[in-house]
């Protein structure tokens, strides 16, 4: 999705702002433009389709002396991927320049109402209206830009990170926030802007989150002033961010996504520290604990979630209905919003989110705390939107996830959704406490499991290389394995563009079976759990069509291995965990699917990492 760069300060903004966007290439974008004022107030834009390089290129000839600037790389909603579209886009009399993150819904009323008051519009976009209105009210009424923006909002209906420079004015930069995140980063001197932390880590760990309809008037040699669009005046408390700059770089792997698959041991051992403790037979999830009462009344658990995290709740589904005895319902988040759901004041919602940005799961949580329900959030990103909206919750702890497609931060939902589940069957005392043991004794061996699993990564690439041409894929699971099919096929969808379905095994024979010959190649999940037999017969039927089987099996099984073509075998582990295991081998066989297609893994075409519209 887009991404908001802005500095001002002494030092050359150009360069920051450049970095900044480089930073931000792993939301997703397709053009990318910056806005500088040079030291004698002229307010110039530079953008192009395209790669932030392009954009360099471009600049390459153009006046870039500034110290104040804003920047932006675009996500295409309104209008096609194109020079004109691109941001920053300049008001009627080019004095203003605005970047946008979100949607004006209302842009097409308003746009209609501007022309006719004589503006016109070099773009199809949104943004344009939006900065055309506050040139307009501003003009009209006779008012600073801070005040017209302000009354513009008011009247806009959308959700937007904006930030808008005036020419003339190279000491003041105004950012708003609306649904769509906005962090502000507190330097020496110096003031940067961002649409997430990343951009900003290298200059200073202080930020301040702006929360919805905030504007911040950032000013050279000032502290920021906080406003609401209302105009009351508001403090906000500057927090030390943890994150470190090597988070941000690919240390020594080809690709984040690469480096992040491999880094799922470490990753879950981070998720577990301090939470489970096997020398003292322990596990501690203080956001459970501190509302206990809650959740040992709860009679319906809602998992409300988009995309891998959909498919992690799916998981959770089965651990928490499995092991705490509490009906679980799990929803797509877009579609839970507009459906009139039944929520109870009983109930307990869990948001499952990476970026803790997601629009939709962010309406979805605001319509269920609406109802009176108590909304527990698993996000990844600390201080996004989702955390703080949220009564309580579990960070995942797994550091920056910059490869788009989710690998470590899935694993270690899987993990978060354990653990709850766990810490909630044992207040609820629904599972002996020996069992309950077992468990945690057995989770805390899942990082070691999964690094002899990563042991097999020059096998599996080896086998990506028979199934590079393949034009499909189906992905079989059952039990734990179907959300794991799931997930296998999205992975390979995402990153390959190769279409890919994925089933519960038995329901195959119920349609996709019509799809089986001699050139689909079917991924099997058939470790020995207690669906084994189930799935070896949905084998056999597949063998019988003279389908292609690639089989994630048990290193002990004989069975499977004797019927399906190819093999990756994942160590033994209880079945509620095994989603855990499984899902590493299909993780691989996509990106080395994906390398040998030369695919760009870590930015698939049209993809975004945050989704913060609906
Ligand atoms: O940040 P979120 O977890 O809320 O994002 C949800 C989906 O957009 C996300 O999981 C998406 O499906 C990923 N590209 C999956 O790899």
């Amino acid at each position: 999705m887009c991404g908001i760069v802005g500095y001002i300060g002494n030092q050359e903004a150009y360069p920051i702002l450049i970095k900044g966007l480089h930073r931000l290439e792993y939301r997703g974008y397709d053009s990318a433009g910056i806005a500088l004022i040079n030291p004698s107030g002229d307010l110039n834009i530079y953008k192009t389709k395209g790669r932030v390089s392009d954009l360099e290129e471009f600049c390459d000839s153009k006046d870039i002396s500034a110290t104040i600037g804003i920047a932006h790389t675009r996500w295409a909603t309104h209008g096609e991927p194109n020079n004109a579209n691109a941001h920053p886009h300049y008001s009627e009399t080019e004095n203003l320049a605005l970047i946008h993150n979100g949607i004006i819904e209302n842009y097409a009323v308003l746009k209609e109402q501007l022309m006719q008051k004589g503006y016109h519009f070099l773009s199809n976009t949104d943004t344009e209206v939006l900065i055309q209105l506050i040139e307009y009210i501003q003009t009209l009424n006779h008012v600073d830009v801070c005040t017209a923006l302000q009354l513009a909002l008011g009247q806009v209906i959308g959700a937007y990170a904006i930030a808008v420079m005036e020419k003339g004015n190279p000491d003041q930069i105004i950012v708003a926030r609306k649904s769509s995140p906005l962090v502000l980063g507190i330097g020496e001197n110096e003031f940067f802007i961002a649409s997430d932390a990343s951009p900003i880590i290298e200059y200073t760990n202080k930020v301040i989150y702006l929360e919805d309809e905030e504007i911040a008037i950032v000013k050279r040699h000032e502290q920021p002033r906080i406003v609401t669009i209302g105009n009351v005046e508001k403090t906000r408390e500057i927090i030390q961010l943890e994150l470190s700059l090597s988070q941000l770089e690919k240390g020594g792997f080809p690709h984040f996504m690469l480096k992040e698959i491999f880094e799922q041991p470490h990753t879950l051992r981070d998720c577990m520290r301090g939470r489970v403790d096997v020398t003292c037979n322990n596990i501690v999830l203080s956001g459970i604990l501190d509302h206990r009462e809650r959740f040992l009344q709860a009679k319906r658990i809602i998992i409300l979630a988009c995309g891998t995290s959909w498919h992690a709740g799916l998981i959770g589904e089965y651990l928490i209905e499995e092991i705490c005895r509490i009906p679980v319902e799990v929803e797509y988040s877009s579609e839970f919003r507009y459906r009139h759901p039944v929520i109870y004041p009983d109930d307990i919602i869990i948001a499952i989110s990476q970026s803790g940005e997601t629009a939709d799961t962010l309406a979805a949580i605001e319509l269920a705390k609406k109802e009176g329900a108590f909304v527990y959030g698993i996000c990844n990103v600390v201080g996004s939107s989702i955390p703080r909206n949220t009564h309580s919750g579990s960070y995942t702890h797994v550091g920056p996830e910059l490869g788009v497609a989710s690998t470590k931060a899935f694993t270690a939902q899987l993990c978060v959704l354990t653990m709850m589940a766990l810490c909630i069957a044992r207040e609820k005392k629904v599972l002996p406490q020996s069992r309950i043991l077992e468990l945690l004794h057995e989770l805390n061996l899942i990082p070691d499991k999964i690094e002899q699993i990563l042991n097999a990564n020059d096998s599996i690439q080896k086998l990506s290389n028979i199934f590079t041409y393949a034009h499909n894929f189906i992905y079989l699971g059952r039990g734990y394995n179907y959300p794991v099919a799931l997930e296998g096929a999205l992975k390979l969808k995402e990153i390959s563009y190769i279409h890919a379905e994925g089933y519960p095994a038995a329901e195959m024979k119920h349609g996709p079976i019509a799809l089986i010959d001699n050139e689909m190649p079917v991924v099997v999940i058939a470790t020995d759990n207690d669906m084994y037999e189930k799935v070896i017969s949905n084998i056999q039927e597949i063998k019988a069509r003279n389908g292609r089987v690639i089989a994630i099996v048990s290193e002990t099984d004989t069975v499977v291995k004797s019927i399906a073509d190819y093999v990756i075998e994942v160590p033994a582990t209880e079945d509620c965990f095994e989603p855990l295991l499984t899902t590493i081998p299909l993780q691989l066989l996509s990106y080395h699917i994906a390398v040998n297609k030369r695919r760009d893994v870590d930015m698939p075409r049209n993809l975004a990492k945050s989704v913060t519209v609906e």
